[in-house]
Parts: C-alpha cells; sequence; structure tokens
C-alpha cells in the first residue's frame, strides 16, 4: 500500500491519509504541491472540505526562515506591543488537544495573485510554494517577501526537524512520503469533512470514496512501519 502511495505521488495524483486512531483520527486528501492545479483546489475544497494548506520540509523552512506561528506569537508577546490579545495567548502558543505542538506557520499568497482566494489563485500560491520549496532544498537562493505577501489564503505547516521522531502528524507524514518518493517536499492537504454529522469524515467512509474515485488511502501507522523497516 506504501508504494502505491509512493507511485501516486510521482504521478501527481492525490493519496488520502489517514493519521492514527488515537490521534486526529482525520484522513486528508494530499497531493504534492508542484503539481496541484486550479482543478485540484477545487476537488480539495468540493470533496474535502477542510483548510486546504501546504506542508514545507523542514530542510526547506530553515532555509526560507519560515518559522512556527507559535514562535512569532512567543516574540510578539514578549515584546511588550500592548496587544492585549498576544500577551494574553502567547504563554501557551501552539498547544493542542491531541499532540504536543502545532505545526501551522505564515499565511501566504503569491504576489501575482489579486484577492488570493479563487481556485487560481491558491494553484499559483501552491506551485510557486513549491518552486520555492525546490530552489531551497538545491541551495539556491529565494526572497521569500519578493515573491508571496502574508497574511495570505495559503496556511504554511512547519514539518518537525527530524519528522517522524519528532511527530507524527499528516505534516510529517507527508513529507516522509514526498522525499520518499523524490518529489518536492512540499504537500498539499485537506482534511475530508462529513457535511451530516458535522465530524470529520469517518475511516470507512474516506475509504470508499477512494474506492470510488481510484485514491490510494494510506494510514500513518504504516508509514511509520514501513519507514521503520528500511531504516
Ligand atoms: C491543518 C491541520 C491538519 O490537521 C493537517 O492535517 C496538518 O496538521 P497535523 O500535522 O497536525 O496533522 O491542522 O488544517
Ligand atoms: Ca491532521
Amino acid at each position: 500500500m506504501i508504494q502505491d502511495a509512493i507511485k501516486a505521488l510521482q504521478d501527481g495524483q492525490p493519496i488520502l491519509l489517514y493519521d492514527f486512531d488515537d490521534r486526529e483520527a482525520e484522513t486528508d486528501i494530499v497531493i504534492g504541491a508542484e503539481f496541484t492545479t486550479p482543478k485540484e483546489v477545487y476537488r480539495l475544497r468540493r470533496d474535502a472540505g477542510g483548510l486546504i494548506c501546504t506542508a514545507i520540509d523542514p530542510v526547506a523552512c530553515e532555509k526560507l526562515g519560515i518559522p512556527y506561528m507559535a514562535d512569532v506569537l512567543r516574540y510578539a508577546g514578549n515584546s511588550g506591543n500592548g496587544f492585549k490579545a498576544i500577551e494574553s495567548i502567547y504563554e501557551r502558543a501552539g498547544d493542542i488537544p491531541y499532540d504536543s505542538k502545532s505545526s501551522f506557520s505564515l499565511w501566504v499568497n503569491h504576489r501575482k495573485t489579486f484577492t488570493g482566494i479563487t481556485d487560481n489563485d491558491r494553484s499559483l500560491t501552491i506551485t510557486k510554494l513549491a518552486e520555492a520549496t525546490r530552489k531551497a532544498m538545491n541551495g539556491g537562493h529565494v526572497n521569500f517577501g519578493a515573491e508571496f505577501r502574508s497574511p495570505g489564503h495559503v496556511p504554511l505547516l512547519r514539518a518537525a526537524p527530524n519528522l517522524l521522531k519528532d511527530r507524527r502528524g499528516q505534516t510529517e507524514l507527508s513529507i516522509v512520503l514526498a522525499r520518499a518518493a523524490g518529489i518536492t517536499p512540499a504537500m498539499v492537504m485537506c482534511e475530508m469533512l462529513d457535511g451530516e454529522t458535522g465530524r470529520a469524515l469517518g475511516k470507512k467512509d474516506a475509504i470508499a470514496y477512494g474506492k470510488r474515485n481510484g485514491l490510494v488511502y494510506v494510514e500513518g501507522k504504516e508509514v511509520v512501519d514501513y519507514f521503520k523497516s528500511i531504516l
């Protein structure tokens, strides 16, 4: 199954990536940022319905200087700027009920977008993020602020430095799969939600969606086991 997921990602296809029963218990539709098109953004918002984010490899984040939002808040909270909301929040910035820390980072739009929210605009921002990631990974220089504005409509997720050794969210699971697939390690993901129940889409329904649409379904435990066995 992991090999099928890797092959699908190499072919520019989306996969369905469930995390763990004892974590979020959510399935995200995930696709390589470099392969994202306006039609794929449409599929994510129509069929998944959660938040469309882009996870970035920790090596690229380090080179590009992409921070955790929690660190930005801590920095701002300590600066005595008088923003009471930030001062009341920063000491617990990034705390989430299902993991040790949030992977959220900046929200950006590419400078050639207009509002930033349309399928065309988000697709442009996402493919440009893939380009910046690839360039940074290859040692090239990227002027991030010349390319992107913030705030914007594409949330970035910063993958943990040691990936699955540090954290096991779809952020890290997807970057590990991207590295194994040899594609640019910038991955777009969106949670599958259930309009009937108001909850995350159940595992069975996610698997059935995958079968109907010819998409590979893979779980976090398979990813962890597979990479344990080859490391
Ligand atoms: C952004 C999220 C999603 O859960 C996404 O899957 C990435 O987060 P994580 O790595 O924590 O699973 O929070 O919408
Ligand atoms: Ca998740």
